[in-house]
């Protein structure tokens, strides 16, 4: 096998597709992932392919922030997700190595932070943390040792004001 991680191109748009669906066995995250790139709100989009098949995928979008005065102005950073694997890939360090990978690229070590909805012991490993830690809030309700938040190393760390709280695009209400 000769896995190599590189940006989406056209004709890995249904194949990352498929990948969400059958890493999420259902269709949310690939509707998703369709609707960013309509949008053009996919910042990130990179695939592992094996053989030049995608077999891993994963996107990054922009946030905004509300909440305060200076909410509008401040430097934004971009939501992690979704990301996938393809069931018979998982377990191999194949995922573990994208998500480095993304975090490593120019465009997403040019952003100040990144957010992301996942389980803290996965990506514990890559620098996130609670974001509640740093005062930011998510929109969504869910518990907050979900709603994670990683500083870029050498970016200045954040400090929100109480109620600033991160918006995703809006595409993310429907998943
Ligand atoms: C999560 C996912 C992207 C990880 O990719 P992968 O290639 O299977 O993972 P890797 O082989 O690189 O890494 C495995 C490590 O991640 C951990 N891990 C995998 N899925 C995990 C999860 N859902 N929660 C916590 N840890 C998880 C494994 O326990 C393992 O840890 P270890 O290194 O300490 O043994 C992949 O399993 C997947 O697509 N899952 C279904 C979709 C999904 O849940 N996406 C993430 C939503 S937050």
């Amino acid at each position: 096998m000769s896995f190599v991680t590189q940006h989406e191109r056209p004709e890995d748009h249904n194949p990352i597709i498929n990948i969400h669906r059958q890493a999420f066995a259902r269709d949310n995250e690939g509707r998703l992932v369709h609707r960013l790139r309509r949008e053009q709100q996919l910042l990130l989009s990179m695939i592992v392919a094996d053989n030049d098949q995608p077999i891993a995928h994963i996107a990054f979008s922009p946030v905004t922030l509300s909440g305060s005065e200076r909410a509008k102005s401040l430097p934004t950073g971009v939501a992690l997700g979704p990301v996938g694997v393809l069931p018979s890939y998982q377990g191999q360090g194949i995922g573990l190595n994208l998500i480095q990978a993304a975090l490593d690229s120019e465009t997403i070590a040019a952003t100040p932070w990144q957010v992301l909805v996942g389980e803290p012991s996965l990506y514990g490993r890559f620098g996130f943390d609670v974001a509640s830690k740093y005062g930011l809030k998510c929109e969504f309700k869910l518990p907050p040792e979900y709603f994670l938040l990683r500083v870029t190393p050498a970016a200045e760390v954040p400090l929100f004001e109480q109620g600033e709280t991160l918006h995703y695009h809006s595409a993310f209400h429907s998943v």
